[in-house]
């Protein structure tokens, strides 16, 4: 027999980083909220890096995606100063630079294109030759050709983060249900609440749908709606570092063409990343795609062999029609999106909050968020 829960101001459909920091900044707005997942915080937030680089992985012609990176970039130090206060808990957040480098002479080339589309939009960066890389990471081959330094890019725990969220949501009042979502439920053409798979509904003012690339799968969404979001795989590497052997820049890379990033972290680990493969809801990790990984960081860095290996995932990346996030209201009143954020979901979170924050109380959104509208695919 089904139940209905009393209803709170907002239902958000998932509970990774993107359902976490919109339910947080709601909650601290005065709105009461339900996250619902099975399972917080356990697909790509938990394979995530966690770099924190507006630029580097941009393509040309994605400006305003670049503004709206610039924009989270630069709210992370007060974002999460507040979060480690209300909570008491750390995020491994760092804000140090990340250091990028090329193999060969046309990967030195790539990097040369991406610093001249970098200073036309006005991000700092400087460009080093191959002996000021290997001065600034020792750990560095001999045949690095150079590289840029991306001064004020920086990176975070991406597992301690949505740790810290889902203490700070509680602090507000939200409230979690370890469900899955099963369908929207629409009244007069409103959405209007969720039913769950245990045939409890959550009923709300307005329905948020965080559900990464399980957003289009929920029952009960009207026709065109919602865009369609494409999971994106990427396998991810995760290795410690015994003494000696410590990387000291968050390192992006360039290898005939591949890139590959090695994130450190204080207490030792090296995160390895990353994949972009297309196929489907598939996230076996393959002999093939850990090859790759590893051999293109041994070019970058021979000593990553003396690693001791710990873990290896793969994640689901979002990918919107667009490859841009998809934010606030639909065409279907009472419904909306934070979805889509493809590669870029940690760096977008505190911007992604705060819109949505804005959106689920005044109804509108603020001018940096403007172009990510769900519906400029309608
Ligand atoms: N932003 C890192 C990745 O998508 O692999």
């Amino acid at each position: 027999m089904s139940s209905e829960v009393p209803g709170p101001d907002v239902v958000i459909v998932g509970a990774g980083v993107i359902g976490l920091v919109t339910a947080w900044r709601a909650g601290l707005r005065g709105l009461s909220v339900t996250l619902v997942d099975p399972e917080p915080a356990a697909h790509a937030s938990h394979v995530a890096a966690g770099m924190l680089t507006p630029v580097s992985e941009l393509t040309y012609g994605e400006e305003p995606l670049l503004r709206l990176g610039l924009a989270s970039r630069d709210r992370y130090p007060e974002f999460v100063s507040e979060l480690e206060d209300v909570t008491g808990m750390t995020t491994g957040y760092r804000a140090d630079g990340i250091l990028q480098v090329a193999f060969d002479r046309d990967d030195l080339g790539f990097l040369e294109d991406l610093r001249r589309f970098q200073e036309s939009l006005g991000v700092r960066t400087e460009a080093l030759t191959g002996r000021e890389c290997r001065r600034l990471e020792p750990l560095l081959a001999p045949s690095v050709r150079g590289g840029l330094l991306a001064p004020d890019d920086g990176s975070i725990d991406p597992r301690r983060l949505t740790a810290a969220l889902l203490a700070a949501v509680g602090r507000v009042g939200g409230e979690l249900v370890r469900e899955r979502a099963t369908e929207l439920l629409v009244e007069r053409d409103t959405a209007v609440g969720v039913r769950l798979a245990n045939g409890d509904e959550v009923r709300a003012a307005t329905v948020v749908l965080a559900a990464g690339p399980w957003v289009c799968g929920l029952g009960g969404l009207p026709p065109g709606v919602v865009p369609q979001v494409r999971p994106v795989k990427g396998q991810v590497l995760r290795l410690r570092a015994r003494s000696g052997l410590r990387l000291r820049w968050c390192t992006r890379g360039v290898v005939r063409g591949s890139s590959v990033y090695l994130v450190p972290r204080a207490d030792g680990e090296i995160v390895l990343g990353a994949t972009q493969e297309e196929l489907g809801f598939d996230t076996t990790v393959t002999a093939g795609g850990l090859w790759e990984l590893l051999r293109d960081a041994r070019e970058l860095l021979p000593g990553i062999t003396e690693l001791e290996f710990t873990e290896v995932n793969a994640g689901l990346r979002p990918g919107s029609p667009d490859n841009a996030p998809m934010l606030g209201p639909t065409a279907l009143p009472g419904l909306q999106l934070a979805a889509g954020h493809f590669r870029h979901g940690i760096l977008l979170t505190p911007v992604t909050g705060d819109a949505l924050a804005e959106t689920l109380t005044t109804g509108v959104l603020p001018d940096v968020a403007k172009p990510f509208t769900p519906e400029r695919f309608s």
